[in-house]
């Protein structure tokens, strides 16, 4: 198996490090191509429109080697911290310039068929995980679209500010379990 993850976190060793981790820890012969937003030479989308007219951004920057792995994965993790009930800039910026691929599937009409599998794993430090992740749900429902993933599942570990919780390993193999369900 082939995974992508993007990690969203400033915090190398931090909650939703952990939560990575743990779930990867159920992978060990996967092939994981790793790509941390924070560490990423991604410009922000100007909104040019290149895109709209040839389908692919004028820029060569770490994009071209995040959308190659995201193409070739049969699965992606995607795993952030809420900030501001939302989604960190940085990895907000790279989910931008995915405008292409954008253009591609709904200007275009490239054919989606939903042939791998996407996980979210977000971290919270308040309580209200529903309240605070709900912003995020329709923006991450574009980003399982637009890589033909079908969205497998979204788990949101909440009340990190009380730190974190013992049954990580447990979580872990919860999120492996749904993840291997058929698609
Ligand atoms: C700038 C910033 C904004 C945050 N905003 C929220 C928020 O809106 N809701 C929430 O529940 N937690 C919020 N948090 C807490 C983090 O989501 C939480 O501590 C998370 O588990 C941190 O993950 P990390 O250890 O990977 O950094 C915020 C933290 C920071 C630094």
């Amino acid at each position: 198996m082939r995974i992508c993850v993007l990690f969203g976190s400033p915090r190398r060793a931090g909650h939703t490090a952990r939560l990575l981790d743990a779930v990867l820890g159920q992978y060990p012969r996967a092939e994981v191509d790793r790509f941390d937003a924070y560490d990423m030479a991604v410009s922000p989308c100007i909104g040019c429109g290149a895109c709209d007219k040839t389908g692919a951004c004028f820029r060569r920057d770490d994009m071209d080697g995040l959308t190659a792995a995201l193409e070739a994965a049969d699965l992606i993790l995607v795993a952030y911290p809420i900030y501001f009930n939302s989604i960190p800039a940085p990895l907000k910026a790279v989910i931008d310039r995915m405008q292409p691929r954008f253009t591609q599937t709904y200007g275009r009409g490239r054919r989606v068929e939903k042939r791998k599998k996407i996980y979210f794993l977000i971290t919270a430090g308040s309580a209200v995980a529903e309240a605070e992740t709900a912003a995020n749900l329709l923006t991450l429902k574009f980003v399982a679209n637009l890589w033909e993933a079908r969205q497998m599942g979204c788990r949101v570990l909440a009340n990190t500010d009380q730190g974190m919780p013992q049954e990580l390993e447990a979580l872990a193999r919860e999120v492996a379990a749904e993840i291997a369900q058929p698609l």
